[in-house]
């Protein structure tokens, strides 16, 4: 444990980095993947739960916890880790990207960003000053700036015209942290697909100076090689001992690829999502229990899974639960997928330390064209 926040690397391996973040609240074993809480909770899951699948650091949405049920009362109920019960870090996005996605009647200035609520169409801001206080209010460990997310593909000029912003942005953001103890602020790279703009964010941001570093404005629309080409050309960019967090991202294969490109951080809603829809990641890839055929199968989803729960329900029960859309079907299913993608963490780091991720990658990889039996 450390009074303050602290990045070191133990290993790397190629483009891939080993290493390890401390903060008050605990250590990220990095390369991490952050479930997605967005208003408080990981979505059916305890947060004992959420722990037990290999999570060190869950995130959460200053958007919807703003709205519902406010800041201001979340502090008064003692923050956001006390308020949900998860006593190890959080890092909490900014709004901004939110907005962007979910709020109506959006007007976006120089200032920031006002918007109607999607709950009840009250009215609200966000500037970079109000959602540093927010974050500070919800007691965030990891607070991200308030940037402008475009999406893609985009006009060179939009995508300019937002990043140029984003940095403005970063630095309003740099004052209004004022070195907060014990936290820690990342800035977010932004520039769309273009190497030049990205370069210059990179810069900006450096110049200015952050706990960490984010990549922005990705899995927003691009087929995976434009991210992975964006990726090489943006994290050699990135101070090397700091963290690099690629937001929104993504699928088992597109963290494999982020990871051998320099990432070192991911959120994404994805494994819990497809949870809820009824589909379960396995080793030998997805599995959409949906299907009809799995109703007379009572095999489980992988009898040789380290995790006792994809040991546990046959394919049939969980077929019938999601066919139900019984609340337990989302449950197992969250639980299964963010196991998976635990398990998918803990081997990179591993293959890190032992000098074969090339051979990992292309181990797990062969491992989902084994079908879905
Ligand atoms: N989540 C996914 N992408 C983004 C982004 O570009 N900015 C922010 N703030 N959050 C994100």
């Amino acid at each position: 444990m450390t009074e303050n926040f602290q990045f070191t690397l133990s290993a790397t391996d190629g483009m891939a980095r080993r290493g390890q973040i401390d903060t008050p609240r605990g250590e990220i074993r990095t390369p991490a993947f952050m479930p997605v809480g967005t208003a408080g909770t990981v979505k059916a899951m305890y947060p004992e739960q959420v722990r037990e699948t290999g999570a060190d650091i869950v995130l959460g949405n200053t958007y919807h916890l703003m709205l519902r049920p406010g800041a201001e009362r979340v502090a008064r109920l003692g923050g956001l880790h006390e308020f949900m019960d998860w006593q190890r870090p959080i890092l909490t996005d900014s709004g901004g990207f939110q907005v962007m996605s979910l709020a109506k009647l959006r007007k976006l200035d120089e200032n920031g960003v006002t918007f109607k609520s999607h709950i009840d169409g009250s009215s609200h801001s966000l500037t970079p000053e109000r959602s540093i206080e927010i974050q500070k209010l919800l007691d965030s460990d990891i607070i991200m700036q308030l940037d402008e997310c475009v999406s893609l593909p985009a006009e060179h000029n939009e995508l300019e015209r937002a990043m140029e912003l984003s940095i403005r942005w970063a630095e309003r953001s740099k004052k209004a942290f004022d070195n907060a103890k014990g936290r820690a602020l990342f800035g977010i790279v932004q520039g769309g697909d273009n190497a030049v703009l990205r370069a210059r964010s990179a810069s900006g941001l450096t110049d200015i100076g952050f706990d960490g570093y984010a990549v922005g404005g990705l899995a927003v629309g691009e087929p995976q090689e434009v991210m992975f080409r964006v990726l090489d050309e943006t994290t050699p960019q990135l101070p090397s001992d700091k963290p690099r967090y690629l937001m929104g991202v993504g699928k088992p294969d597109d963290l494999l690829g982020a990871v051998g490109r320099g990432i070192d951080m991911f959120d994404c809603v994805h494994p819990t999502r497809a949870g809820r829809h009824g589909h379960a990641y396995t080793r030998f890839g997805v599995v959409n229990l949906k299907n009809a055929r799995h109703k007379d199968d009572h095999r489980p989803l992988d009898e040789a899974s380290p995790n006792p729960t994809a040991r546990r329900f046959s394919r049939a029960y969980l077929h019938h639960l999601v066919r139900c859309e019984e609340m337990l079907g989302a449950m197992i299913l969250s639980q299964i997928n963010l196991s998976y993608y635990q398990e998918l963490m803990a081997g990179m780091r591993n293959a890190i330390e032992n000098a074969t991720f090339v051979q990992y990658c292309a181990a797990v990889r062969e491992g989902w064209t084994k079908g879905d039996l």
